[in-house]
């Protein structure tokens, strides 16, 4: 154990680094010597906050929510927040089952924290989200991980939900559009699902629908819609990427009056309310027409198209087209066992760690998804970054023999 494994806690070493942050410090120390990276490892929109939303936030200011705010967020914007979850999903809340958090990171750490501990497990479908497995290991319980893969658009089959689940299934964290592979689940697809979930009412679903906007194709459904299974489902969105909110730290979750009392609690002892100017943004956000990010989603879905067509091109890549989202998840195992003068292309990582030395392109492995087989390209970025970035990992890929 190393000096520093032994002065922090138990807890601190059982997380690992974030991977996309560490692509993004070492791509920013490539920078710091001069080097032109292109940072394709980043998931957050390269537009900048509306300015209504902006306005509604200088407002608040003016209007003084400067001071702790109510631990699960202001009455009137769980209100607003109430008839969002009404009008674009379908879905029944009331205020108080409404919990305003810093970030939906901080909704689901809260959900995970307030529901499982030791020897409970949790059904994460993978690709996963990063975090979600961090957060598990976290609160000491068990990640089970059902993989899929390109073949099926990376989206699990109900016998695959039925063979994970066990009498100590607590949680399922799953997000639609999902963060790695972009894939989206068909409204047909999550009622075959919830068939399987129906049967096992010690398990807390939880709905990661933070992508909800950034969907090319088929209508955006909310699991928690479904009638037979609705009362288990918390379903977490936030402002984040549709209107380019990142730094604004909102985020929300409408769920079972249980869970939410208990997830108020939690957040009552670590952060209180989040910050109150950013509720009057978001609650603007929130409150106008979905209409105002399609400029944005069709921009998204323009470059989805031009880095499919360039990624294709590239030897020992396997592209599917991603529903939503805005990154592309190609399979690149083929590509392992490949070198580069003394380097040898072993997995994933690797392929990332070389894509980054040799092309100046930051991606991230998709071992930190649960899918070693792939690679997550982020197109939240410029044309002319893209068209750069996959002329570069394209040169780079030709070297491998
Ligand atoms: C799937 C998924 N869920 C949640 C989040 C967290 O979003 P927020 O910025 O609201 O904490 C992210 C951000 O990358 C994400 O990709």
């Amino acid at each position: 154990m190393t000096q520093e494994n032994n002065q922090v806690s138990a807890f601190l070493n059982r997380l690992s680094e974030s991977a996309t942050l560490a692509m993004t410090r070492k791509s920013r120390e490539l920078q710091a010597k001069g080097i032109d990276v292109v940072n394709l490892s980043l998931g957050e929109p390269d537009f900048e906050t509306p300015d209504f939303i902006k306005g509604a936030a200088k407002e608040g200011i003016d209007q003084n929510f400067t001071h702790y705010m109510p631990v699960p967020g202001y009455q009137d914007f769980r209100e607003s927040i109430c008839k969002k979850f009404k009008r674009d999903n379908g879905l029944e809340f009331t205020p108080d089952q409404i919990v305003v958090s810093t970030g939906a990171k901080q909704s689901i750490v809260n959900i995970v924290l307030a529901t499982v501990s030791e020897g409970d497990e949790v059904i994460l479908p993978a690709p996963y989200w990063v975090s979600y497995i961090e957060m598990v290991k976290m609160a000491g319980a068990t990640p089970v991980v059902i993989s899929t893969d390109i073949a099926a658009d990376y989206k699990i089959t109900p016998a695959q939900l039925a063979d994970a689940i066990t009498e100590c299934t607590k949680l399922m964290i799953f997000s639609s559009p999902c963060n790695p592979s972009g894939s989206v689940y068909s409204e047909a697809e999550l009622n075959a699902l919830a068939d399987v979930m129906v049967d096992h009412p010690q398990m807390t679903i939880v709905s990661d629908e933070i992508y909800e906007h950034i969907n090319y194709t088929t209508a955006h459904c909310s699991l928690g819609s479904i009638e037979k299974i609705k009362d288990r489902v918390a379903t977490v969105n936030g402002v984040s990427k549709a209107f380019a909110m990142t730094g604004w730290r909102i985020g929300y979750m409408g769920a079972p009056l249980w869970l939410a009392n208990a997830c108020s609690k939690l957040q009552g002892q670590f952060t209180s309310g989040a910050s109150g100017i950013s509720q009057r943004a978001a609650k603007a956000a929130v409150e106008a027409s979905p209409s105002v990010t399609d400029d944005m989603k069709a921009q998204f879905e323009k470059r989805r198209g031009f880095m499919k067509t360039a990624l294709e091109a590239i030897p020992g890549f396997e592209v599917n087209e991603p529903e939503g989202a805005f990154y592309m998840f190609p399979k690149i195992s083929s590509l392992f066992g490949k070198k580069f003068q003394d380097t040898v292309i072993a997995n994933s990582d690797d392929l990332a760690e070389y894509i980054l030395t040799e092309g100046h392109v930051a991606t991230v492995s998709g071992a930190a998804f649960g899918s070693p087989d792939c690679l997550r390209i982020s197109y939240a970025a410029s044309m002319s970054d893209l068209e750069k970035a996959t002329e570069r990992i394209l040169n780079a890929i030709s070297k491998l023999s």
